[in-house]
C-alpha cells in the first residue's frame, strides 16, 4: 500500500510540512498525518470522521460514487446471487473463497458451536420481557466473555479463532432467544442438520408442541439478508469494535459494543423506523407530505432508509433487497402489499425532486429489508437484531485485522478544546 514517493505540502504560520501519501489498491490517496502533531504541533478536526482513514484494511471496498461493495474484491452482487452466508463469513475472515473441503470443515466448525451455555438460558430470564430484543443482546453477548473465558486472551491466535467462531455460530441463537423471551414462548435449540438461516428461522418460529418445516424460499431470502450485512468496512459499529478492541478489551465485550452502536436509527436501527415510517405514510397520497416534511430544516423527520454517507450513487445493497422484496412477496402469494406499493412510490417521487438528487440521497440497505422481514413473520424490533447478528462477522473480520496489525495503538483521537481555560477553585459560599 505504501507509496512514499508522493507527498503533500501542508503550510502554516511559518511551518511546512511534506507529508508522505499513501496510494492504496483502489480509492482516493491517502495522506499520512501521523507525525502532524509532532513535528508540526497541530491536529486536525474532522468531526464524524468524513476525511479521515482510521487504520489500513483489507477486507472490505466500497465505491461511493460508482456503488460497488467489494468483499476481499468481490462484488456483493455477484455474492448474493452466487453464494451463501457461511462462504461469505469465510471469505471475510480468512480474505479468500474457500475449497470444498475448506468450507465443510468452516461449516462444521460453526455448526458445533451453535448452542450457548445452558447456564445463559437464566441470565436471559433476568432481563423483563418487554425488553427491546437489542438490550437483551448487548447484554448477553457481553455476558459471554463470562461464560467462554476460555476464549479471551487476545494474544493467543487459537482463543481468537475459537471467539470468532463461537460468536458466528452462536449470534443466531442469541437473537432468537432474544425473541422468544420477549414473546413468551420457550427457547428452541439449534438443530444442526440444518443450514444457518434455516436453523434460524426455526429459532425463531418453531414451537415444541408442533412440527415446523422451513420454507426454503424463506431460508434462501433470509441467507440472502445476511449475506448484504456481513460487512461494510470501517461504518459506525465496527469502528466501535475496532476502538475498544484497541485498549485490549476481549472480543465479546468488543462485539457487544458494536451491537449498542448499531441500534441507533442513524445505522442499523434504520431498518425499525423505515418500515414503521412506511407504515405510517400508509397510503400513496400521504407520500408528499411526507417529503416535504423530510425537506423541512425546522423539521426533524428524515426519510428513514435514505441517504448514506459514503453511497452516493446508489447502494448496491438496496438493489438486491428490492429485488429480493419483490421475489419473496410473490413467492409467498403476498399481492398488492401495500407497504411495497408506498416504498416504490415514495422512492420513484424522491428521486424526481431536486432535494433528494442534489443532496445524493438515494435508498439504503435498510429501505427494503423491513418488507421483506416483515412478510417473514418479524416483528419490528427484531429487524435490527438481524442485522447484528449479520453483521458479527464483518466485525470479528475487521477486530482479528486490527490485533494482527503491527501498527496498532490504542484509539485516543484528539480535540478542539472550547472550553473554560484554567481558572481557580471557588469555595460554595463565594459562588
Ligand atoms: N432525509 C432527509 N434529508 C436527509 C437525509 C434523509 N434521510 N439524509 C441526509 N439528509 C440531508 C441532511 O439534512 C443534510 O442536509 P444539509 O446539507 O442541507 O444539512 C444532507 O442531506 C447531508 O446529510 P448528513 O446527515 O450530513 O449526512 P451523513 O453522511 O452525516 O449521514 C445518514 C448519513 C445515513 C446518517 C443520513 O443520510 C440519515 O440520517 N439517513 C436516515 C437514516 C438511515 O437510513 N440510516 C441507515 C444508513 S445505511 C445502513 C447502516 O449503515 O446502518
Amino acid at each position: 500500500m505504501a507509496d512514499n514517493k508522493k507527498t503533500a505540502t501542508l503550510s502554516f504560520g511559518d511551518q511546512t510540512l511534506e507529508l508522505p501519501i499513501f496510494t492504496p489498491t483502489a480509492g482516493p490517496d491517502v495522506i499520512d498525518i501521523r507525525k502532524l502533531y509532532a513535528d508540526g504541533g497541530v491536529f486536525t478536526y474532522d468531526p464524524g470522521f468524513t476525511s479521515t482513514a482510521s487504520c489500513d484494511s483489507q477486507i472490505t471496498f466500497i465505491d461511493g460514487k460508482k456503488g460497488e461493495l467489494l468483499h476481499r474484491g468481490y462484488p456483493i452482487d455477484q455474492l448474493a446471487e452466487n453464494s451463501h452466508y457461511l462462504e461469505v463469513c469465510y471469505l471475510l475472515l480468512y480474505g479468500e473463497l474457500p475449497t470444498a473441503d475448506e468450507l465443510d470443515d468452516f461449516e462444521m466448525r460453526v455448526t458445533k458451536h451453535t448452542m450457548v451455555h445452558e447456564q445463559m438460558h437464566n441470565f436471559f430470564r433476568g432481563f423483563r420481557r418487554d425488553a427491546h430484543p437489542m438490550a437483551t443482546m448487548v447484554g448477553v453477548v457481553g455476558a459471554m466473555s463470562a461464560f467462554y473465558h476460555d476464549s479471551t486472551d487476545i494474544s493467543d491466535p487459537w482463543q481468537r479463532e475459537v471467539a470468532a467462531i463461537r460468536m458466528i455460530a452462536k449470534l443466531p441463537t442469541i437473537a432468537a432467544m432474544a425473541y422468544k423471551y420477549s414473546i413468551g414462548q420457550p427457547f428452541v435449540y439449534p438443530q444442526n442438520d440444518l443450514d444457518y438461516a434455516s436453523n434460524f428461522l426455526r429459532m425463531c418460529f418453531a414451537v415444541p408442541a408442533e412440527e415446523y418445516e422451513v420454507n426454503p424460499i424463506l431460508s434462501r431470502a433470509m441467507d440472502r439478508i445476511f449475506m448484504l450485512h456481513a460487512d461494510h468496512e470501517q461504518n459506525a459499529s465496527t469502528s466501535t469494535v475496532r476502538l475498544a478492541g484497541s485498549s485490549g478489551a476481549n472480543p465479546f465485550a468488543c462485539i457487544a459494543a458494536g451491537i449498542a452502536c448499531l441500534w441507533g436509527p442513524a445505522h442499523g436501527g434504520a431498518n425499525q423506523a423505515a418500515l414503521e415510517m412506511l407504515k405510517e405514510i400508509g397510503t400513496p397520497n400521504k407520500i408528499p407530505e411526507y417529503i416535504e416534511r423530510a425537506k423541512d430544516k425546522d423539521d426533524p423527520f428524515r426519510l428513514m432508509g435514505f441517504g448514506h454517507r459514503v453511497y452516493k450513487n446508489f447502494d448496491p445493497r438496496a438493489k438486491v433487497m428490492k429485488q429480493s422484496a419483490d421475489e419473496v412477496l410473490d413467492l409467498l402469494g403476498i399481492e398488492d402489499n401495500p407497504t411495497l406499493q408506498v416504498a416504490k412510490e415514495l422512492e420513484a417521487k424522491a428521486l424526481q425532486d431536486d432535494y433528494f438528487t442534489d443532496k445524493k440521497l438515494f435508498p439504503n440497505v435498510d429501505f427494503y429489508s423491513g418488507i421483506i422481514l416483515e412478510a417473514m413473520g418479524f416483528p419490528t424490533s427484531m429487524f435490527t437484531p438481524i442485522f447484528a447478528l449479520s453483521r458479527t462477522v464483518g466485525w470479528i473480520s475487521q477486530w482479528r485485522e486490527m490485533i494482527g496489525d503491527p501498527q496498532q495503538k490504542i484509539g485516543r483521537p484528539r480535540q478542539l478544546y472550547k472550553g473554560a481555560t484554567s481558572r481557580s477553585y471557588v469555595d460554595v459560599e463565594n459562588r
